[in-house]
C-alpha cells in the first residue's frame, strides 16, 4: 500500500504537479478538493457558507480516507489545510508518503492574479495569507518530504517530484 500525498498552502501546484506526476508514475490521480466538490453537490466555497470550515473539515477526512480505500496505490493533492489537521496526517502516514511542496509565499501572493481566490474562502488580504502560511509551516515540516520549488516551471516542478517518487515505485 503506497498513496503519495502532496501538501502546502494554497497556490503551490499540488494539483497540477499532482496530476503530471501520476501520469508519469502510471498512478490513478485524485484532486481531495475537486472529489469533496462531485460528492457533496456544492463548491468549496458554498460548503463553506453552509458547513462551515467545521463541515468542511468532516468531509475532507472523510474523503481522504475513501480515496485510499479504492486501491493500492495512487497520488493525492490534498487542500493546503488537510495536512495541519493530525488525524489526516496519521491516515497519510499510515497509506504512504507526504510531499510538502514548498513555495515561497511571495510567489503564492503574486500567483493569486491567476489564482480562482473567489472560491478559496480561507484566502485573505496579502498579510493574512502570510499570516496563515506562516502558521501552518510547521505542520507542513512534519511532511515526509520537503520539496522547495523556487521554479515557476511546471515541467521543472514535475521533474523533481518524480525524482523523489520514482524509487518507491515497486518498493510497497
Ligand atoms: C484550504 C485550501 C483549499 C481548500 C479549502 C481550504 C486551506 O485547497 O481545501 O479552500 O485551508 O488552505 P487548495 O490548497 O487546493 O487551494
Amino acid at each position: 500500500m503506497r498513496w503519495f500525498f502532496l501538501v502546502g498552502f494554497m497556490g503551490a501546484g499540488k494539483t497540477t504537479l499532482g496530476s503530471k506526476v501520476a501520469e508519469r508514475l502510471a498512478l490513478p490521480f485524485f484532486d481531495l478538493d475537486a472529489q469533496i466538490e462531485i460528492d457533496a453537490g456544492m463548491s468549496i466555497r458554498e460548503i463553506f457558507e453552509t458547513e462551515g470550515e467545521r463541515g468542511f473539515r468532516e468531509r475532507e477526512t472523510n474523503m481522504l480516507r475513501k480515496l485510499i480505500a479504492t486501491g493500492p496505490a495512487g497520488v493525492i493533492a490534498t487542500g493546503g489545510g488537510a495536512f495541519t489537521l493530525e488525524e489526516n496526517r496519521d491516515i497519510m502516514n499510515e497509506a504512504g508518503v507526504s510531499v510538502w511542496l514548498d513555495v515561497p509565499i511571495d510567489t503564492i501572493v503574486t500567483r493569486a492574479a491567476s489564482m480562482d481566490v473567489a472560491e478559496r474562502p480561507l484566502w485573505g488580504s496579502a498579510a493574512d495569507v502570510r499570516a496563515l502560511a506562516e502558521r501552518r509551516k510547521k505542520d507542513y515540516g512534519l511532511a515526509d518530504h520537503h520539496l522547495e520549488l523556487s521554479t515557476n516551471s511546471t515541467d521543472d516542478g514535475t521533474a523533481h517530484l518524480y525524482e523523489l517518487l520514482a524509487p518507491y515505485r515497486g518498493n510497497s
